[in-house]
């Protein structure tokens, strides 16, 4: 398993395992599991505890021998991978991806901190789990389709303010960027502006506003403004508050979601979305991370 720093690893586990998850299950935390098994896998289990989640796969559905399994945990918006199997978890559901194509969601019947065990049984051998928490930054790289330009490896990741990093090849369709920050403690407004390089055009300005209560989203183009786009169910950030934002670039369109909830979508008014290649991030906060898969 190449994964830095997962909170616990366990290797070529004798099947059936049951094993207890240190810590229990946090959100943005992934487990990983690797192995294989042979094409006539059985699904038989008998249940002696609460399940959260239980997934059967049978080898030859898979079409595969060798089968990554990856339960990918968290807060919103999958991606994808090139092959595998992801599970996220949402606040209050998991969402379950085969070889890189979304398969389902699915919506916790147990609160995610009483999950404190995984069970694996069947004709299956299992190479590797490791639990890696959502703070790891290398997970991310791991996983990593689209990289952030040379300079933007994240150990050399420079998170003061203003933060402004390209990206290396502009946005595409499936693209997530995460950011996430600490507000001040009397903060006025902070933005997250996805820029184009070699001009002054943003293709979304993302801009809470503190005092109006306000997050106003617009494009910078040719030099104005755009129309401002302002509704909201009701405003997500507080200050002196820790914030996870997630912007996943659709075809059509920006879905913004924040600490876990999807908040609004952006219709595109950049249409060549690969010119997309620049992240600026300034005003009152603490940026604690920034990356992009
Ligand atoms: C302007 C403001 C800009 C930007 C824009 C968005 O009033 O000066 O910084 O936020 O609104 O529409």
């Amino acid at each position: 398993m190449s994964v830095a720093n997962p909170k616990q690893t366990i290797m070529n586990p004798p099947i059936p395992y049951a094993g207890t998850i240190l810590g229990g299950l946090q959100p943005g935390e992934m487990v990983l599991i690797q192995g294989s098994a042979p094409s006539d896998s059985d699904r038989s289990m008998q249940a002696k505890a609460d399940i959260a989640f239980m997934f059967f796969f049978f080898a030859d559905e898979m079409n595969a021998f060798e089968i990554l399994l990856l339960l990918y945990l968290m807060q919103c918006y999958q991606y994808l991978i090139p092959m595998g199997y992801r599970i996220y978890a949402l606040f209050y559901s998991l969402q379950v991806a085969v070889n890189g194509s979304h398969l389902l969601e699915y919506r916790h019947r147990l609160e995610l901190k009483k999950v404190d065990t995984l069970a694996i049984s069947g004709k299956v051998q299992i190479q590797a789990i490791g639990f890696i928490p959502s703070s790891v930054s290398k997970v991310t790289c791991f996983f990593s389709i689209k990289t952030f330009a040379p300079g933007f490896h994240r150990q050399g990741l420079s998170l003061s303010l203003p933060f402004k990093s390209k990206l290396a090849k502009g946005l595409s369709p499936g693209d997530s960027i995460m950011v996430k920050g600490q507000i001040s403690g009397s903060p006025e407004r902070f933005s997250v502006n996805l820029r184009i390089s070699n001009s002054e055009d943003i293709a979304l300005h993302l801009n809470p506003r503190f005092k109006t209560g306000s997050f106003i989203r617009n494009s910078f183009l040719s030099g104005c403004w755009g129309v401002e786009e302002t509704s909201l169910p009701s405003f997500p950030f507080s200050a002196g508050q820790y914030f996870e934002m997630i912007i996943l670039c659709e075809a059509q369109e920006f879905k913004v979601a924040v600490n876990g909830f999807h908040q609004l979508c952006y219709k595109h008014r950049v249409q060549d979305l690969s010119c997309v290649d620049v992240i600026a991030i300034v005003g009152d906060l603490e940026l604690k991370d920034v990356k992009i898969w």
